[in-house]
């Protein structure tokens, strides 16, 4: 097993017919603990695969380091750096049948046919492909090819597992099983993974911490309690949570002792939240300037369903579209200003195109600098 560090890494690639080099990531640091499970996650195109093929070995480096355990790996073949990589196309041998798929690595490295044996034995077992050992990966399904690529990262017994978006090509079903075999296979073997995907679900289900990037640089690295209750910048806070984290520009002001958020609502009728102590007291220094306000759906909820002591105020808006869920339904509301979600049970009344009232669960209120896009804390 090993920790993972990236030191000032960045990677470029040439420009196209004497167009300026591209950053694809851009001198990010991060230490992945020995043994722990950490996912990228972030839009397409953000740099995560760049970063993941660098700790692989697949892909130069362009600038700064990349160490697994204390051996810094620059210049070291992929085959030498004690990692097994899965990708999302599986990667497997056509004409080997799963067990060749899973003893050819071993056999590479030169173990011995019985131990190879024993190995590939034990994987499939754990792994249920025991009675598909002798067919092809023609004859499998897209969860049990899968489930083979795993298996053969898996008897090479690595030191760190690196996996690229490994769930995209399953079905919906498929994809929830396979994460929770592949989160319990953390459980079990206590080896370092790094996993990337663009599915906040899966990092938020799979992730010890996530490392959130956009644009080649890391935007936080926290757990994924910390990242959904204290986002550290508005990307983040976008990013994280569904539906979306709403978020209303504004100013604060005071009036008397009493502190309030006001929206900036050209349209009319502006909305006027009054703000608890605490809250007042991290917004001191915008007295009159501007704030975005940032509050989850799920803490803009049906008055009656709100918990006694909780502080919240009561706002009124247009409703424009309504989702029914099952159990909840997402209420899809218009300030005249802004556009915002709710997140109500679902015998909550309304009819739509009509007004609804709403409690808003102040204490769950976050704020963001509208130039630095930082929270405000
Ligand atoms: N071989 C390459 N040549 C030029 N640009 C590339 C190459 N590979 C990736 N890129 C660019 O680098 C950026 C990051 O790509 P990638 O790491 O694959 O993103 P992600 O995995 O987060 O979707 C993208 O803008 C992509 O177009
Ligand atoms: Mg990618």
């Amino acid at each position: 097993m090993a920790s993972v560090s990236l030191k000032a890494l960045v990677k470029e690639y040439p420009g196209e017919k004497g167009a300026p080099a591209f950053r694809a990531v851009d001198a990010i640091d991060l230490e992945i603990r020995d043994g722990e499970f950490m996912v990228f996650v972030g839009p397409s195109g953000c740099g995560k695969s760049t970063t993941l093929r660098m700790i692989a070995g697949l892909e130069s480096v362009t600038g700064g380091d990349v160490f697994i355990g204390h051996r810094r790996v620059n210049a070291v073949a992929p085959k030498d750096r004690d990692i097994s990589m899965v990708f999302q196309s599986y990667a497997l041998y056509p004409h080997k049948t799963v067990y060749g798929n899973l003893a050819f690595g071993l056999e590479m490295m030169g173990f011995r046919k019985t131990e190879v044996k024993t190995r590939v034995g034990a994987v499939a077992e754990s792994l249920g492909l025991t009675t598909m050992l002798g067919r092809k990966p023609s004859a499998l399904s897209g969860g049990q090819r899968q489930r083979v690529a795993l298996g053969r990262a898996i008897v090479r017994q690595p030191k760190v597992f690196l996996f690229d978006e490994p769930l995209s090509n399953l079905d919906a079903k498929m994809r929830v099983s396979t994460r929770q075999e592949i989160s319990s296979l953390h459980k079990r073997l206590k080896t370092t993974m790094v996993y990337v995907t663009h599915d906040q679900v899966e990092a938020m289900t799979m992730g010890d911490r996530i490392c959130v990037m956009n644009g080649g640089n890391i935007m936080q690295v926290d757990t994924p309690l910390n990242l959904f209750n204290a986002p550290a910048n508005l990307f983040v806070a976008g990013f994280i949570g569904s539906p979306a984290m709403n978020f209303f520009s504004g100013h604060i002001q005071t009036k008397g002792t009493q502190t309030f958020f006001v929206e900036t609502n050209p349209n009319g009728r502006q909305l006027n939240l009054a703000l608890t102590a605490n809250l007042s007291r991290r917004v001191a220094d915008y007295q009159n300037k501007p704030v975005i306000l940032g509050i989850r759906p799920e803490s803009i909820t049906s008055p009656k369903s709100v918990l006694p002591d909780t502080p919240t105020i009561n706002v009124q808006s247009q409703l424009k579209l309504a989702e029914p869920m099952g159990k909840e339904t997402f209420l899809h509301l218009d300030t005249g200003a802004h556009t915002f979600t709710a997140r109500v049970d679902s015998e909550f009344p309304y009819s739509l195109e009509g007004m609804v009232n709403l409690a808003v669960q102040t204490n769950e209120i976050h704020f963001f600098d509208p130039t630095s896009e930082e929270r405000i804390t």
